[in-house]
């Protein structure tokens, strides 16, 4: 399976993919794109001889459909099969999605539908829960709204603060992406024929030989 990255930021996520995925079970990140030249994601894949680009906003100038039609178009380009969004700090259009759809997932730091959007972990803290965790789910056109595939909770222990909070979720985000993106190479993500919100993911050890 051919993957294709978007993010903007530092990029551990990529970076746990590149180490924990690629090249393996099947499994080629092939393409590592993003909004914004200096996130050094974009160096992690460069320096993993990944194929990189960057669409800049100011390119486009402001047309967001032009631009991530753009962007859909250079991962198809790659034979891109499945789009991971792992830090990316942008919604994607609906004109993206259709050439995708159902092969865009994102990660949430977040037990979603609770706390979607941005500063997830400081709505937690804000808010009070006493759990709070990550979730990797398709993109549809709404903020975080789409099909859940993978979700994991820790305790969100009293009075912490965020960067030690964001700490403590890194691994378990790092851990269920490459997770959810193993699963769906092995072909053990479907949706519910009688719930379209839901899917249903078999684990890869009971799946083989299926
Ligand atoms: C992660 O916390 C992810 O949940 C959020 O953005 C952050 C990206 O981190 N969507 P990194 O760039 O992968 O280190």
């Amino acid at each position: 399976m051919r993957v294709g990255v978007l993010a903007s930021g530092t990029g551990t996520n990529l970076q746990a993919l590149m180490d924990e995925v690629h090249g393996r079970e099947g499994i080629s990140i092939v393409a590592v794109g993003g909004e914004n030249p200096s996130a050094f994601a974009l160096e992690r894949a460069r320096m993993a001889r990944i194929a990189t680009s960057v669409f800049e906003e100011q390119e486009y100038m402001a047309d967001r459909v032009a631009r991530d039609l753009a962007m859909a178009q250079w991962l198809v380009s790659h034979g891109v099969e499945l789009v991971v969004l792992a830090g990316y700090m942008r919604l994607l259009a609906p004109e993206f999605l259709a050439r995708f759809r159902n092969r865009v997932i994102n990660l949430h730091p977040a037990l979603l539908p609770a706390f979607p959007g941005l500063s997830a972990i400081q709505q937690a803290i804000d808010y009070g829960v006493k759990v709070y965790g990550a979730t990797v789910h398709f993109v549809d056109e709404g903020t975080d709204t789409g099909p859940v595939i993978l979700q994991r909770a820790i305790p969100l222990p009293d009075g912490i603060d965020i960067y030690t909070a964001h700490a403590l979720i890194r691994p378990i985000e790092h851990s269920l992406l490459c997770e959810a993106v193993r699963l769906i190479a092995a072909g053990n993500v479907a949706f519910d024929k009688d719930n379209p919100r839901a899917t249903i993911v078999t684990p890869i050890e009971s799946g083989a030989g299926r």
